[in-house]
């Protein structure tokens, strides 16, 4: 009885730490439905999805499938010759015979690698493939989306799933998928492998099996929540950054830094914690998995020292020195995939739960999308009409109530009224930016919802209250990839927009560097800069939402002049808040809590002295009256 308490010491304290393990998963609070692991889609789905991504690469996933099976060949045949070479070494052994085996062992290991390194290059490659065709249809699919869809998600959020989670998915094509597969392959050839050397020993080996199942389960309990909190501060941290950098400006100017150094360090400790976590439960995972293997070995040693001794007989095999030098390799070459096999079974979820993230995103219905007999719009002759158009971001909050105009072809028609009256409102309708709820909106007298919406923009020139430049060149941001332009016609443009004055002083022109956001010029310049931008494309329909913030009174005359001069192209609807701009406009709507209260030409409105825009003009004359004295 004796010679077995080192065994039954072994299985005793392996016993205990089980229990503690158990009791931990038992008392352990998981969360399962909370964002970062939460699924829906069923793993079915999001791996058929992903084959599809994979499947131009078909054959080369073959190629290497081969490799991986070569490849495994030196896990399963190096213990059985290390344990011959030496059994051969206590004797007087033949030398030709083991330069025999050295060089068969140096001939598999040669294989092996070279099978490796072509493995993981073959796979770097088309992975990385996959994943740049999988980021691309996502941005493309992210350009769909309505400014209504936009508004929706942060930013920061969008940048997450197509930088980090694509990675992840990426991790899971290039290695995991590889290595599960290889992993179990190892398992199996050890083995069978084990089985044909010696059963007895195979079979103890074999009962330290449900111990590793049993941490494995409990290990993935910890890690999927370890996983799940990375994943969530990471996305945190990414929209609070991509926000904040926007913003920091803001926050300087308002002296706000400490405040925002506070929330950041406060997201970055989170997230700190929470890789810590995901480091801790590895931590412990993985000396527990060696300890087991350990364990493991040590009875091989006793058991198989003692059977050697013993010469014990089972199933006809007896066992000598080489068995258990080759079993000794072997639970090495067992316990590794094992361990590996957890693991990558939780990053392969992680991938899982990446995939499902990019998918929710690429599965979000474009909000507005083409008529199925919608038609493309050849010429514009630029009528507009709004027939009792209702309108509303928020469900039930009208921000436009039943507005009704008649824009004639080529007039200028100009919006006034209160901030916040619906003016820009009603310009996003016009290209559909937005859709309305209730009314109709004619181009021509045809309803634009029966228009193709690329075909629409394609006539209309927007020009947006804030004016976005691209980091890029003035030249880019000008054309913004309209091509077959000479730079002649686009300093033309710039000329009738008065913008050529000072492009004409900088120092590179038109390749003067824009920086991000066009923050190295001023607003009026900006401002210019979008009507460039606009002239070039050739617009039927021309849409200006001034900009409000205060311009030096030189850019001002500049913009004064080419608005008028914008205003003999076509249709123009533009929204001034210097009524100045407007007084030549052929109608001026005055708006007030998204209705039209007034309309009429500048003499027309200022006849009645109880309007709203007498009582506006009135307002900014006397504003400048006290400005000039
Ligand atoms: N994306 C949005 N989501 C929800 N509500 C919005 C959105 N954009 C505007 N609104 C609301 O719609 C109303 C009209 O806004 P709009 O931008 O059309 O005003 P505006 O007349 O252009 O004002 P301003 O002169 O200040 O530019 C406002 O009350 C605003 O709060
Ligand atoms: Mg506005």
């Amino acid at each position: 009885m004796r010679e077995y308490y080192p065994l039954l010491l072994g299985g005793g304290i392996i016993g205990l730490i089980s229990i503690v393990l158990i009791l931990a998963y038992a008392f352990m609070k998981d969360k399962k439905q909370a964002i970062g692991f939460d699924r829906h889609m069923k793993d079915g789905e999001i791996i058929r999805r992903l084959l599809r991504y994979a499947k131009p690469y078909t054959g080369w996933f073959v190629l290497v499938g081969f490799i991986v099976i070569v490849g495994i060949a030196y896990d399963i045949i190096s213990p059985y010759i290390v344990g011959r070479v030496t059994a051969m070494l206590d004797k007087d052994f033949p030398l030709s015979r083991l330069f025999t085996l050295v060089a068969a062992y140096a001939g598999i290991l040669v294989v092996s690698m070279v099978c490796t390194y072509a493995q993981a290059i073959i796979l770097q490659r088309i992975g990385q493939k996959i994943i740049s065709n999988m980021r691309l249809d996502l941005f493309t699919h992210i350009e769909s989306l309505s400014h209504e869809q936009m508004n929706t998600i942060p930013v920061g959020k969008l940048v997450t799933r197509v930088t980090n989670d694509t990675n992840a998915i990426s991790l899971m094509f290039t290695s995991l998928l590889v290595n599960l597969v290889k992993n179990i392959f190892i398992i199996v050839g050890v083995l069978c492998a084990m089985l044909a050397l010696n059963i007895e020993l195979t079979l103890m080996v074999l009962c330290f099996v449900p111990f590793i199942v049993l941490f494995t389960v409990i290990f993935r309990k910890f890690v999927r929540r370890a996983f799940r909190r990375v994943k969530d501060r990471t996305t945190d941290i990414n929209t609070y950054l991509s926000e904040n950098l926007s913003g920091i400006k803001i926050t300087q100017i308002f002296n706000r830094e400490a405040a925002k150094q506070r929330d950041f360090a406060e997201k970055s400790r989170g997230l700190g914690k929470a890789k810590r976590e995901q480091i801790l439960v590895f931590g412990i995972f993985r000396p527990l998995v060696y300890m087991l293997y350990i364990s493991t070995v040590l009875a091989l040693f006793y058991v198989g020292g003692k059977g050697y001794l013993d010469g014990t007989v089972f199933l006809g095999q007896m066992i000598d020195a080489a068995t258990v030098v080759s079993f000794y390799m072997y639970i090495n070459k067992f316990f590794n995939p094992i361990q590996n096999l957890a693991e990558q079974f939780n990053w392969l979820q992680s991938a899982f739960a990446s995939a499902e993230k990019v998918f929710s995103i690429m599965d979000i219905e474009p909000a507005l999308c083409d008529a199925e007999d919608a038609i493309e719009l050849e010429n514009v002759r630029g009528e507009i009409e709004f027939r009792d158009v209702w309108f509303s971001y928020i469900p039930d909050e009208w921000v436009l109530k039943g507005v009704s105009f008649h824009v004639k072809p080529g007039d200028t028609v100009a919006f006034v009224g209160a901030t916040g009256s619906g003016k820009t409102t009603i310009l996003s309708l016009i290209c559909r930016n937005y859709e309305f709820q209730k009314g109709e909106i004619l181009i021509d007298g045809i309803d634009i919802r029966r228009i193709k919406i690329a075909s629409l923009r394609k006539h209309f020139g927007q020009m947006l209250q804030d004016v976005f430049l691209f980091s890029g060149t003035i030249r880019s941001n000008i054309l913004l990839d309209l091509e077959g332009v000479s730079d002649d016609e686009v300093m033309e443009a710039c000329r009738y927009v008065n913008a050529d004055h000072f492009i004409n002083r900088l120092e590179d022109g038109l390749d003067e560097v824009v920086r991000e956001r066009g923050n190295n010029f001023s607003a009026g310049q900006r401002q210019l800069l979008s009507f460039a931008r606009t002239i070039i494309h050739k617009p039927e329909v021309m849409i200006l939402d001034e900009a409000t913030a205060n311009i030096d009174t030189e850019t001002e005359v500049l913009i004064q002049d080419s608005l008028e001069r914008m205003m003999n192209i076509g249709t123009m609807l533009i929204v001034a808040h210097r009524l100045s701009t407007i007084q030549h406009a052929d109608n001026i709507i005055v708006l007030s809590k998204g209705e039209i209260v007034e309309q009429g030409t500048h003499q027309e409105l200022l006849k009645n002295p109880e309007g709203k825009y007498h009582a506006l003009y009135m307002l900014q004359f006397e504003k400048e009256r006290q400005l000039k004295g």
